[in-house]
This record gives C-alpha cells, structure tokens and sequence, in this order.
C-alpha cells in the first residue's frame, strides 16, 4: 500500500483549480445506462471509485473511456444487469446502477454491499422504494433480485432524506409510466446535478434542491453531452488546509453556495474568506478560535463529508470545541490518529469534545476511510515534523492525486509506492 509522507510546517500558498464531484460523477454514471446511444461526460475526476465504476460498466457490455477528464459511454451493447459480487463489494456506489438497469432490462442483480468503515450503511431505503414503484425484490442471502416488467409512478416518502436513495429512486422513475414523488427527499448539490443531466437527455423531473421531487415518466431518453459540477469536499478540504496550515490559497471552479455552511463555520473560526464568481479565496494568519458546537446533518447543514477535516483546525484551535456527528454512527476514527499526533480531544457517543492544542507533531499514522485520510494529511501539513499517512489508497477514492495537487501548493508532500519503494514524483 502507497503511504504519504509529510514534512510539515509550510503555509499552503497559490491557485487550485478543483476537480470535479466525485458523489455527483457517480450516480450520473450509473444514470447513462438509462439510455441507448453515446454519453459524453466532462470534469469527471480520476479516482479509484470512478475507476471501479467503470469497470463495472465494462462488465456489463458498456464501452468506457476516460480520457484527461471526458468519460465517452456507448451503451449501445449493455447486455447484463447482473453486477459481480466481487466488483458490487469494492464500491458501496455500485447500488446506483440498480434504479437504471432495473428501469431498462426489467431486471436486475445485485449483492448487498455491507457495511463499510464509516458506519452500516443500509439499502431499505433503496429497496423500498424500488418496491413502491412496483418492483418484486427477491433477497437470497447477499444477493438481491429485482424485477419489473415496467415501473410505476408511485408517491415515495423517504423515512430519512438518504442522498443514494433518493438518486436510485429518481434514475428508476425517469422511465416509469405516471407521475412519481419523492417527499422528504435529500437536497444535496449532486442531487441537483443528477436532475439537470437526466433532463439533458430528456427526462421531466422538477424539484431537485428541495424536499420534494416529481418525476414524470418518459418513454425513452437521448444521449447528452454534461459537465459535472465541481467537488464541494474537495474545495472544502483544501479550504481547510490552507486555514490549518495558515496560509493563502486561491481555488478556482468552486461553487461556493454549495458550502454556506462550511464557510459560515470557518469565518467563525477567524478564517479570512473572500467569495468572487467560482473563486474562493482563504487566508488565515493567526491561530482559529474554537467553535463551540457543529452538528454535521443533511444538506444544507454542515456535512458530514467534512467533519473530519475540520476537527484538525479544531484541534489547534484556541479553545474548547464540540462536533456532533448525526449521519454515520462509526465516524470518529481519525480522532486515535490525530491523538497521536498531539490533539486533545474526547469522544464520548457521537459528540467529539476538542480541546484545542497549540500544535501537532508528526507521526505515523493510518488513513481508516476516505476523509478521515483527508483530515490526517492536513493535520501533516500543519504539524512540526514528519508524518506519515498509510493505507493511501482510501485517499485515492477521492483525491486526484492528492500529492500532486497539495504539492502544487508548495506543501511538502511525497508518496510512496512498496514495490519500487521510490517516492513517486508527482
Ligand atoms: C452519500 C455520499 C457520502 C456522504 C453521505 C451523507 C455519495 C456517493 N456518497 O452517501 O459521501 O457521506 O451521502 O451526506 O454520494 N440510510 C438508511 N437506509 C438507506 C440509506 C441510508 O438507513 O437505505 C442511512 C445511512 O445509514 C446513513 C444516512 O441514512 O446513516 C445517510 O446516508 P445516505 O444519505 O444514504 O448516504 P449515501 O448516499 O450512502
């Protein structure tokens, strides 16, 4: 496994321009399937899900290319709606394929992809819904049959406003006969972005953004050519590591009202922002203050996506803070690395009490999940000394090169591959 190490202590300086929305990316992907024909998507990031996404398509008959950062897909000769236990367990997103292939073959085979290092991660809600649209669910131990000769316009009310769930149940419903509504629904910007591609091809759903959406069903879609829109975790990531590392950085091809929230708490922190078009500006010269209570929730509230992050600026905070985690019950376990590194902080259930330190010392640590890797990296960068962060690969889920990209920044960051045990230039 490739491992980052990091000498810290330099303030981030220069322009970024960030990539596009791996969350959004993904269920757009899975979405093309939806329709017969070329797909052609732009701003879609090289990373290790968009990868395992792909492949799974391939298995199934799609043509795939990814080149710089344009997707090509020709459906064309789709043929199975089977996805392979092994490549359904490397992804958690590959639920998203089961809405699509399930409104274009009438069938389709999955396996339950369990639980993951965040948390459990149920599907009911995707299932249920399937259901409410007429479909026949079969579950044989992990593997999960769905049929339906053609969906049905249904009323759906969502017990929880679950981002996978409502997107799954959009993609089936494009194709349904009548009139679906989907109440409680999350209101994420990926959620937003799905809508306006599927309309690109031609779909009629209204609503995206807001708690309810209606989808009127259509005959048949036409392929589109779409831009996904930019990562909003991303630019907070980065956001975060310039204030951590007190630095200054301009991020390019931002869409800052996807991050009122994020913003709001960094500017409490002290975090100079300044916001102009898609450019977002972050500069931070004293140490944050603490803030005394985030509650990461749906959208709009603060995202759970970037509570980890944040709790490295907490942690050097002048003061005490709390962070309560409400989304995914197993979410605080970079808190033992950052503990290793200096920080002070508490977990008692699902309340993170941050004692702010004024620094952090390098270590060796290990990334436990995707943003949790995010967070141990900025904590490298704004420690005194070396650290080392492990097990990359989670990391590369998200990040496009997440080295090269800091690196650009002036951070010292270099990676390391076992097999050729040679930093990787970036
Ligand atoms: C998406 C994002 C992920 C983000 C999360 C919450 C993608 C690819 N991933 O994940 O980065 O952290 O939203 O913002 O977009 N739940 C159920 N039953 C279900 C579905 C979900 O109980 O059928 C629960 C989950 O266990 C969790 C909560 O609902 O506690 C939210 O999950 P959900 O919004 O579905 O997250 P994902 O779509 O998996």
């Amino acid at each position: 496994m490739d491992k980052l190490v990091i000498e810290g202590g330099k303030p981030l300086s220069g322009t970024i321009v960030i990539q596009g929305a791996k969350n959004a990316a993904l269920p757009i992907l899975a979405a093309s399937m939806l329709v017969e024909g070329v797909v052609t998507i732009e701003h879609v990031p090289k990373l290790l899900d968009i990868d395992v996404m792909l492949n799974i398509l391939r298995e199934l008959g799609c043509r795939a290319e990814h080149v710089d950062e344009t997707v090509q897909l020709d459906t064309t000769s789709l043929h199975s709606s089977h996805i392979p236990e092994a490549l359904m367990r490397q992804m958690r997103s590959s639920i998203f394929l089961m809405g699509p292939l399930l409104a274009r073959f009438g069938e389709v085979t999955i396996y339950q992809p369990g639980g993951c290092a965040i948390g459990e991660r149920k599907i009911d809600l995707h299932l249920s819904g399937l259901q409410e649209l007429g479909a026949q669910i079969v579950e044989e131990d992990s593997r999960i049959t769905c049929y339906a000769k053609r969906l049905k316009g249904a009323e759906i009310h969502l017990d929880l406003p679950s981002v996978g769930a409502t997107e799954n149940i959009m993609m089936a419903a494009v194709l349904a006969e009548g009139l679906t509504t989907i109440s409680n629904a999350a209101r994420e910007p990926e959620i937003q972005d799905l809508q306006n591609f599927l309309n690109s091809m031609g779909a009629k759903i209204i609503g995206a953004g807001t708690d309810t959406i209606t989808i009127e069903g259509v005959e048949k879609l036409t392929p589109c050519r779409y831009q996904v829109i930019p990562d909003r975790i991303v630019t907070g990531t980065i956001m975060v590591a310039a204030a951590a590392t007190r630095g200054q950085v301009t991020l390019l091809n931002t869409c800052p009202s996807h991050l009122t929230s994020l913003i709001h708490v960094l500017r409490r922190t002290g975090v100079q922002i300044a916001v102009d078009g898609d450019i977002i500006k972050v500069g931070a010269a004293v140490r944050p203050k603490a803030v005394d209570r985030i509650v990461t929730s749906p959208y709009p509230a603060f995202p759970t996506d970037m509570q980890s992050q944040i709790m490295v600026l907490l942690a050097l905070a002048d003061g005490v803070s709390i962070m309560k985690e409400t989304i995914f019950e197993g979410r605080f376990k970079h808190v033992d690395e950052l503990s290793r590194m200096g920080a002070d902080i508490r977990v008692d259930l699902s309340s993170a009490y941050i004692r702010g330190v004024s620094r952090l010392y390098g270590a060796t640590v290990e990334a436990t999940d995707l943003r949790a890797g995010a967070a141990l990296v900025i904590a490298g960068l704004a420690a005194q000394g070396k650290t080392v962060v492990e097990q990359v690969h989670h990391i590369d889920r998200g990040y496009d090169r997440i080295e090269s990209m800091l690196g650009r920044l002036g951070a010292r960051i270099t990676r390391y591959s076992p097999v050729e045990s040679n930093p990787i230039v970036p």
